[in-house]
């Protein structure tokens, strides 16, 4: 059995003033998950949404919420995020060196299902130990743009890390995240990634459902074929 595709629409290309029925229309369209991006402008050089905004759609929606956090201190966030009812938290391992054995506990203890995130200057080996470890993650997200922006150029070179990953850890969700969209997913599907997260390439295509349709398609032909 190998992984699923999981197709994650960026919740940052949408409509803030208009949330609840932005995620409503990107689950018709055939999106499995909703990734949010949870910025401090510290770690990130911007801010954007936080554990308010989560617990507001949550009222709205019964889908997974896929949070990205960006966050320098992410175990300040854990308890107000299980709260606020996120489904998925996602740190950076540059922001967790020291904690991320208490971080992920944690994240747990709250019902979430812990993941690491990585930068694209940041060696692949660091989540070694994350993965590997007697409480892991369940998810590990490769950026393939610098984090901060949606609407950014994809860096092919980030795919060594997906290729590098898959290999070791057949099982394993491996997320990408940055400049996803139909001209790119062919290189991170058959890299090896399962989980993609799109922003401006689907809430900017005039058909939203067909980007989404075509994304998923790629994982599970790439899935197939691997
Ligand atoms: C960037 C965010 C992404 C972003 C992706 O820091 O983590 O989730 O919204 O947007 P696109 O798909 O437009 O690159
Ligand atoms: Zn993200």
């Amino acid at each position: 059995m190998g992984v699923t595709a999981k197709i994650a629409p960026s919740m940052l290309s949408s409509d803030f003033s208009n949330l609840a029925s932005e995620a409503a229309r990107m689950l018709d369209y055939g999106a499995d998950w909703l990734h949010m991006d949870i910025m401090d402008g510290h770690f990130v050089p911007n801010l954007t949404i936080g554990a308010p905004v989560i617990e507001s759609l949550r009222k709205h929606t019964k889908a997974y919420l896929d949070c990205h956090l960006m966050v320098t201190n992410p175990l300040d966030y854990v308890e107000p995020m299980g709260k606020a009812g996120a489904s998925g938290f996602t740190f950076h391992v540059e922001a967790s060196k020291d904690n991320w054995q208490e971080l992920v506990q944690k994240i747990k203890s709250k019902g979430m299902s812990p993941g690491v995130a990585l930068k694209p200057g940041t060696p692949i080996e660091e989540v070694f130990p994350l993965v590997e470890a007697d409480n892991p993650v369940d998810m590990v997200l490769v950026m393939t743009v610098e984090p901060g922006f949606g609407g950014q150029k994809f860096m092919p070179d980030t795919m060594d890390k997906v290729r590098t990953l898959r290999q070791k850890y057949p099982s394993l969700d491996i997320e990408v995240d940055g400049g996803l969209g139909p001209s790119t997913i062919a290189m991170a599907a058959s890299a090896g990634a399962n989980c993609i997260v799109a922003g401006s390439s689907v809430f900017g295509a005039p058909e939203p459902a067909h980007v989404i349709s075509l994304l998923k398609n790629s994982v599970e032909e790439a899935q197939k074929n691997s």
